[in-house]
């Protein structure tokens, strides 16, 4: 839950009946919209075009479980922090501040921005503690993005530090109600401590918890109507978990991923979503008033057992007794995008483990980052990267400062129907992807994998675009 006091009262209050992760009790009110929407941003300049804020990131509570509160970090405040609303073309500025106890840096997720803004440490220093740093950039394009820093991001993105950015364009399809959801989870002991060790497992797998949130709230419960169109922009911000959701029977429509809207919306009765993927799905709710539709995490084979986990509640929509909506819409296409001529691998990029000195390394071409090969690239070039997995597991292989797309899949080309641009994608264990980038902005730009444990473990590289 937001370490926002009011939200966490009210977010107590619907707790202590609901108890965590059990069944709604029938009769018991559904939490409040405004106890799931994150805080927003505020503008502090007043011109059109311009968003200037004030972004700090600090050390804060949160109270995820009755017995006791969490520690969490925190941008302005809350965790995760406020909802950056944009519009294609508006220019964004942060005044960083630094309020933890260690360095760190804001790296803006999926943005094609100047590599200096991209806050990586091939690009800028960290901001030490009392420290600041000014962003400011153009947004290119209409989707939903994120932050979180890109200094020891395993254990700052899961003590909570992340936002996200939407950023609006000319195509928006009309909706009943839009939500942004920030997905994550935490590991959480009784008193609602948490335990800071990384275990093997948490190695290998990204750290792991058993308490699922929903934009910091613990599997909340919050009130449609039947028939109602709603869009719902879903980010993965976990460090591990893969979320693989569905709604009781409920059929979504794709309508968009991590670059915005995909020519060819398909519809589909799972979403996965690896760590920081996002995906934009809409839905006509189709339940009787008074009906319960849950959204759960549904088993998937990542690699080592994961198939084995049980189903968890991720939210809860109660159909309230108003009666249906009527003759709601799905959004059927949307513009198109400029296809990427197929072309040959350029790069060959081999994701595997491997033991480097006596430690367990996440490695890429056999190296572990920093000792991966640079690759260069000619400012304006497109170039293929062939990512192959050879590991046991799935790699959600992400780039920073390019949107891609997927040429071919183990080794078959993909249909014209597929067509989005993406900024992280999942490899799938002993799978590959031919992924094709236009790199069109000078500067240092890293790829990893955004299980942040293996990138921290050595799964990152370099792409110098002269
Ligand atoms: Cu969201 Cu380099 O990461
Ligand atoms: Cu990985």
């Amino acid at each position: 839950m937001r370490s926002s006091l009011a939200g966490a009262a009210l977010i107590l209050m619907a707790l202590t009946l609901l108890g965590c992760g059990e069944e709604t009790p029938e009769g018991a009110s559904p939490d409040p919209w405004e106890a799931v929407e994150l805080p927003r941003a505020k503008d502090l300049d007043p011109s059109p075009g311009v968003f200037e804020l004030e972004l700090e990131a600090g050390v804060g509570k949160a109270r995820y479980v009755a017995a006791g509160t969490t520690p969490v970090w925190t941008y302005n405040g809350t965790s995760p922090g406020p909802l950056i609303e944009l519009a294609v073309g508006d220019r964004l500025k942060a005044h960083f501040s630094n309020a933890l106890p260690e360095e760190t840096t804001v790296h803006w997720h999926g943005l094609r921005i100047p590599a200096a803004m991209d806050g990586t440490m091939a690009m800028q220093n960290p901001t030490q503690p009392g420290g600041t740093f000014e962003y400011e950039f153009v947004v290119k394009d209409a989707g939903l993005f994120w932050f979180h820093p890109h200094v020891r991001s395993d254990e700052q993105v899961e003590k909570g530090l992340y936002a996200p950015i939407v950023v609006r364009g000319p195509n928006e399809p009309s909706a009943d109600r839009e939500v942004v959801w920030m997905l994550d989870d935490v590991a959480l002991e009784a008193d609602g401590s948490r335990p800071e060790y990384l275990d093997d497992e948490s190695k290998m797998l990204g750290r792991h918890g058993d308490t699922l949130l929903v934009n910091g709230v613990v599997s909340p419960t919050v009130e449609v109507q039947a028939g109602e169109l709603l869009r719902m922009r879903l980010v993965n911000a976990a460090n591990g978990r893969f979320f693989n959701l569905a709604m009781s029977g409920q059929t979504f429509r794709v309508i968009g991923s991590d670059g915005g809207f995909v020519p060819k919306p398909y519809d589909t009765d799972r979403v996965l979503i690896a760590p920081g993927e996002r995906y934009d799905v809409m839905l006509v709710v189709s339940a009787e008033p008074g009906e319960k539709l849950e959204l759960t995490n549904e088993p998937y084979e990542r690699g080592h057992g994961t198939a084995e986990d049980p189903p968890m509640r991720v939210a809860t929509l109660r159909i309230s007794k108003q009666p249906a909506l009527e003759g709601r819409v799905l959004p059927a296409a949307f513009p198109d995008i400029e296809k990427l001529p197929a072309q040959a691998v350029d790069f060959p990029i081999v994701l595997n483990e491997a033991m480097v000195g006596a430690d367990m390394a996440f490695t890429v071409n056999g190296k572990a980052f920093p000792d991966v090969a640079t690759l260069s690239v000619p400012n304006g070039s497109l170039r293929v990267l062939g990512v192959s997995n050879e590991s046991e597991m799935d790699h959600p292989f992400h780039l920073h400062g390019f949107f891609f797309q997927v040429l071919a899949k183990n080794g078959m080309p993909m249909g014209a129907d597929t067509l989005a641009n993406k900024d992280t994608i999942i490899v799938p264990a002993k799978g590959s992807l031919d992924l094709i980038a236009r790199f069109d902005e000078p500067g240092m730009w890293m790829y990893h994998c955004h299980i942040l444990e293996h990138a921290e473990g050595g799964m990152a590289g370099l792409i110098q675009v002269e």
